[in-house]
């Protein structure tokens, strides 16, 4: 049996249920999750060939919705093509969107669920570590523009979550510690269990899902807008977008956020909020999982200008996710520039 987290939103709760092999029964349980009428399953080239073949053969009204993989393709431009995909499919009010993917796939037939015909029922069924344990819960959907990403999106919740931790298996290794890198920030703020190295054997999948999710959700339930506490997901995200814009997307996103939990933890510790240790044990738990430890050389002048440009520093005044202690996040605005500047040099 799997795994089943219910979810309370604003706009009602929905199940996330986390289980091995649950797109092999689709066919079998279509009516329980509401999958009899047309279901559209909108997917990338690389896992249509993966995982919606087997689905499209067990849903005898099922048809296939086809977007390119990767984040260059989460565009407006995407969206339209769906769009035209989806009319082209007869897609109507009784539709039901099944986004088959990684968080590419999600928000880009998220928010196209969300806004064609004004929204239709949304199944999210995500097949990355990432997807599975980040961005398919909470209701955030959308796509990047040409000045920046994520900057157009929606609030859409999903009927129900789908996911099969089966989906691993074909999971390249990089994606994987992708995954595991936002895997270790909800541990730091919620989960001591999330950072044991024994959660992370292949037959431990679903309990280190599970976790992983549950942390996301008791945050999404209690501000599920993003007024206040949600903010702690954002825990090395500071860093992680500086990192990323400055090394001019060389760097992927979870090695990004590798190296920003460590610099939160040491910024936490340059403070006086947390012990010196606790950098010490996320470092051990980076090299475990092969997540680089150092910034590779670049520079801190340029990361400190870049973070100044993040949205959420009101009116250039710093603002950070920082740790009093293992599951203890706090927000902390204002920080010395010079103390930020420290971490950014000891970390090069
Ligand atoms: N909505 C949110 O709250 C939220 C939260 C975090 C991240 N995100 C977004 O998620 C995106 C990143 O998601 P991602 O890391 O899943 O990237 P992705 O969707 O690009 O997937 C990574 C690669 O893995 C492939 N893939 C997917 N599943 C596979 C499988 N089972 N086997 C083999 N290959 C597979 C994909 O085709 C793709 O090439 C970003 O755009 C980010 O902004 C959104
Ligand atoms: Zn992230």
């Amino acid at each position: 049996m799997e795994e089943r987290i219910v979810v309370h939103s604003p706009t009602g709760a929905y199940e996330i249920l986390i289980g091995a092999g649950l797109l092999r029964q689709i066919g079998q349980r279509a009516d329980e999750w509401g999958l009899h009428g047309q279901v559209v399953v909108t997917t990338d080239d690389i896992v249509r060939d993966l995982w919606a073949k087997p689905i499209l053969a067990q849903l005898p009204q099922g048809r296939a919705a086809l977007i390119p993989h990767g984040e260059q393709h989460k565009t407006l431009k995407t969206v339209s093509a769906l769009y035209d995909q989806w009319i082209a499919l007869g897609a109507d009010r009784q539709t039901t969107i099944l986004a088959l993917g990684g968080g590419v796939v999600g928000d880009t037939a998220g928010f196209a669920a969300a806004t064609y015909m004004r929204g239709l029922r949304l199944v999210q069924a995500p097949t990355t570590l990432l997807a599975m344990v980040d961005s398919s819960v909470g209701g955030k959907v959308g796509v990047d523009l040409p000045q920046g990403k994520n900057l157009v999106g929606a609030f859409k919740q999903p009927a129900l979550v789908l996911i099969d931790t089966d989906a691993l298996a074909t999971l390249p290794p990089v994606q994987w510690r992708m995954g595991m890198a936002e895997v270790i920030k909800h541990g730091l703020l919620a989960d001591p269990e999330l950072l044991h190295p024994s959660l992370r054997a292949p037959e431990r999948a679903v309990e280190l899902v599970r976790r992983a999710v549950q942390v996301k959700v008791n945050i999404v339930e209690q501000d599920p807008y993003e007024q206040n506490i949600r903010a702690y997901l954002n825990l090395g995200h500071t860093f992680a977008h500086a990192i990323e814009q400055v090394s001019g997307y060389a760097w992927l996103h979870g090695e990004a956020v590798a190296v920003g939990l460590l610099a939160a933890a040491k910024l936490s510790a340059r403070l006086g909020l947390c012990d010196e240790a606790l950098a010490d044990e996320i470092s051990v738990i980076l090299a475990e999982l092969g997540l680089p430890l150092s910034l590779g050389g670049l520079e801190a002048e340029a990361l400190y200008a870049a973070m100044a440009t993040d949205k959420k520093w009101v009116s250039g005044r710093s603002r950070f996710v920082l740790l009093d202690g293992p599951q203890r996040p706090r927000l902390v605005e204002g920080v010395p520039r010079s103390d930020v500047l420290a971490v950014l040099e000891a970390l090069r």
